[in-house]
């Protein structure tokens, strides 16, 4: 089976690790029962969610990060005021566009024609460049800039204060090259500038669901409005936009500034903003949601404790792949602000399953068996129990394998999924083919060394 185009309700928030979303739902119509009970304990953007609920299954998902709760709840919501949701972002955009600051920063005058128009971003890659676009010349200006000069703004609206030193992944020369300890030195200061007045608009609307939707924009743009961007490939020919290069915290000497007020626009209007990702939504799910689902905000172990034994069809669940992504830690660049919109929206990084500076991998192994357990004491006697898995690191399969058999679980079919996309993990697979993922399918049961043996002799790794 082949991976199909993402609809909408997939790309709007920015998560690492989807999965193909039809060949996960073709995986929940196959080993749930219609109407059965389809438990995810790592859910992240929420794709065992909504799978679940396409294919009339019941799900039941959690995940420590609050994104995942943000973006199902949001994602899920129906009988929303699109035309006052509209108008309130119309105003807040509005507003802001006629505030000096953002008229010195980011209002231009069309060096062809005179219009007043708006600059995309700045590029320092050596020199530094505007680019606009004047809708009125039909053109994509990028130009250097010579007589620019740069206004330390007053923030004087809440902007999150977090300190880079206490998350985890940060490198000695990230902080370095940083210059600060402040996780709001991720943004230059014009930006954080008009993102912490944007932002100050929003917790004032007074109508909660767009309130929460418009949070949910915002932070769409943080990231792309850090310095942690970088330009693209000049050959690329998309001089509008760019992304955060890489999962990790960033800094490079070509950096690439995207204005925030075009980029929340764009998080509510554009082809993968809110108001899109809703009607995606409503198409792919219906437009009354028929079908009960439960998400969890919590640590799995915790969540699963409070869980009546052998009532869950099936689990299906993605776990974090040892050091590979730094789920958590990379998250607090949405949840720093995330935190005082809601403030049980918090990271608790404690007990995160993963490995970093402060979680060996007896750590993982050991937490990522005690959640195994619990699954297993959650699931109907014959139910299945699916992972997916990659790395390419020998001690990271033998976690896995360690927490599979610790708990009761058997595997019986692994099967190797290629895709159009490469995975985080980006392993080789012997053709050479970059390969998605591996599926384990498992079920309770004795392990015996033949079920890996041809497992082991299937996948070969790069290094
Ligand atoms: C590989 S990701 C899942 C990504 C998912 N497949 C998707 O489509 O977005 C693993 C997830 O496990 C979560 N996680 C890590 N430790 C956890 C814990 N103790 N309890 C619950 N979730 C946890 C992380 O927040 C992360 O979202
Ligand atoms: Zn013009």
């Amino acid at each position: 089976m082949r991976e199909t185009t993402r609809p909408t309700i997939y790309s709007t928030m920015k998560y690492w690790g989807k999965k193909p979303h039809n060949i996960w739902g073709n995986y929940i119509k196959k080993y749930c029962p219609k109407n059965g009970i389809v438990l995810d304990p790592f859910v992240g953007s929420g794709m065992t969610y909504f799978e679940s609920i396409k294919n009339n299954r019941r799900p039941i998902t959690i995940d420590i990060n609050p994104i995942s709760d943000m973006s199902i709840r949001c994602l899920t919501k129906r009988n929303i005021d699109t035309d006052k949701l509209t108008l309130i972002t119309k105003k807040i955009i509005d507003k802001i566009s006629k505030e000096d600051y953002y008229i010195k920063e980011y209002k231009y005058k069309c060096d062809s024609c005179g219009e007043k128009i708006e600059i995309y971003n700045y590029k320092i890659n050596g020199k530094s460049t505007i680019t606009y676009k004047c809708h009125k010349c039909n053109m994509i200006v990028t130009k250097e800039i010579t007589d620019y000069k740069e206004t330390n703004y007053i923030i004087d609206k809440w902007v999150p204060t977090k300190k880079l030193s206490d998350i985890a992944s940060i490198s000695d020369s990230f902080l370095k090259r940083i210059e600060s300890d402040n996780i709001s030195y991720l943004w230059t200061n014009r930006n954080l500038k008009i993102l912490s007045e944007i932002f100050d608009l929003i917790l004032k609307i007074d109508d909660d669901t767009i309130k929460e939707l418009l949070v949910f924009a915002f932070l769409q743009c943080l990231h792309l409005t850090s310095r942690m961007c970088v330009p693209r490939d000049d050959k690329s020919n998309r001089p509008l936009s760019t992304s955060w290069g890489r999962p990790a915290y960033m800094l490079s000497k070509k950096t690439f500034e995207q204005n925030p007020l075009l980029a929340f626009e764009k998080a509510v209007f554009n082809s993968t903003g809110i108001l899109k990702a809703i009607d995606s939504s409503k198409e792919y799910l219906g437009e009354k949601i028929a079908v009960d689902g439960r998400h969890i905000l919590g640590s799995s172990n915790e969540v699963l404790d409070t869980l009546d034994s052998s009532f869950i069809d099936l689990v299906i669940t993605d776990p974090p792949y040892g050091d590979l992504i730094q789920y958590g830690d990379l998250s607090e660049v949405w949840v720093s602000w995330l935190e005082h919109y809601n403030e049980s929206y918090k990271i608790n990084h404690n007990k995160e399953i993963i490995i970093n500076k402060n979680k060996n991998i007896n750590y993982y192994k050991e937490e990522l068996t005690n959640t195994f357990n619990s699954v297993n004491r959650v699931l109907k006697e014959e139910g299945f129990f699916i992972l997916t898995f990659n790395s390419n690191k020998k001690e990271d399969w033998e976690s896995l394998f360690y927490a599979i058999k610790n708990s009761n679980f058997r595997i019986n079919k692994f099967i190797m999924q290629k895709n159009r996309r490469s995975s985080e993990a980006n392993v080789k697979a012997k053709e050479g083919i970059a390969i998605t993922d591996y599926y384990l399918i498992c079920q309770k049961g004795n392990w015996t060394t033949e079920h890996i043996e041809d497992f082991l002799n299937n996948w070969r790794i790069e290094i």
